[in-house]
């Protein structure tokens, strides 16, 4: 779906989120906080999709063995993509694609320092509501199936056969949104 005039995916969209505010950055356990100062909702031609690019690389291509041709490819200058930052630097990213009533959620990642300290789950988050503001009614997205229970904690419901994409087992999975 087009975004409409009245939606503001596409537009550069600033959340201030600091970590206090949030209140949900320190973990159990004691880990080292991080201070995510903010989320940025931005287009292809952002000067910071190369940080996201670059990040994109090291997670998909360098750690996964995603084929790098393969990595970025043409739904990336239609997407909206979501930038997570802390001290000027993209810790982490997804895109959202509008499709009708659906939201496809994909590229979904962070920094390998930097994860499970909520970051994913802030940037799923917002993409939910960046979704739901433009109209979608749900989000689908094609989970690998070491990140299922990700999605899982978040309300994602996995559905259909298992399917290789780029030489990683996926599954698809489905979330309706509240309106
Ligand atoms: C999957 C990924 C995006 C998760 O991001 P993250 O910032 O570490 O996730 P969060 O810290 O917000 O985790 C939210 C919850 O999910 C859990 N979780 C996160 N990753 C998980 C995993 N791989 N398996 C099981 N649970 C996981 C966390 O423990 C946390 O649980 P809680 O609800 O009890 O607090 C991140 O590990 C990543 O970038 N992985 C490499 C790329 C990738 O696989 N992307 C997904 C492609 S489909």
């Amino acid at each position: 779906m087009p975004c409409g005039s009245n939606c503001r995916l596409g537009a550069y969209h600033e959340a201030g989120l600091s970590s206090a505010s949030r209140g949900g950055l320190l973990p159990a356990g004691g880990q080292e906080e991080i201070e995510l100062s903010t989320i940025l909702e931005i287009r292809a031609t952002d000067p910071l999709m190369s940080a996201v690019y670059a990040l994109r690389r090291d997670v998909f291509v360098v750690e996964q063995g995603v084929p790098e041709e393969l990595e970025v490819d043409d739904d990336d200058r239609v997407a909206t993509h979501l930038a997570a930052l802390s001290d000027g630097r993209v810790i982490g990213t997804l895109r959202i694609l509008l499709h009708q009533r659906s939201a496809k959620i994909g590229r979904m990642a962070v920094s390998a320092t930097s994860r499970r300290k909520g970051i994913g789950r802030e940037l799923m988050e917002f993409a939910a509501a960046t979704a739901s503001r433009c109209g979608a009614e749900e989000i689908i997205l094609g989970a690998q199936l070491t990140a299922c229970e990700f999605y899982k904690r978040l309300g994602y419901i996995e559905e259909g056969a298992v399917f290789n994409d780029a030489g990683i087992p996926h599954v698809m999975m489905r979330k309706k949104l509240q309106r």
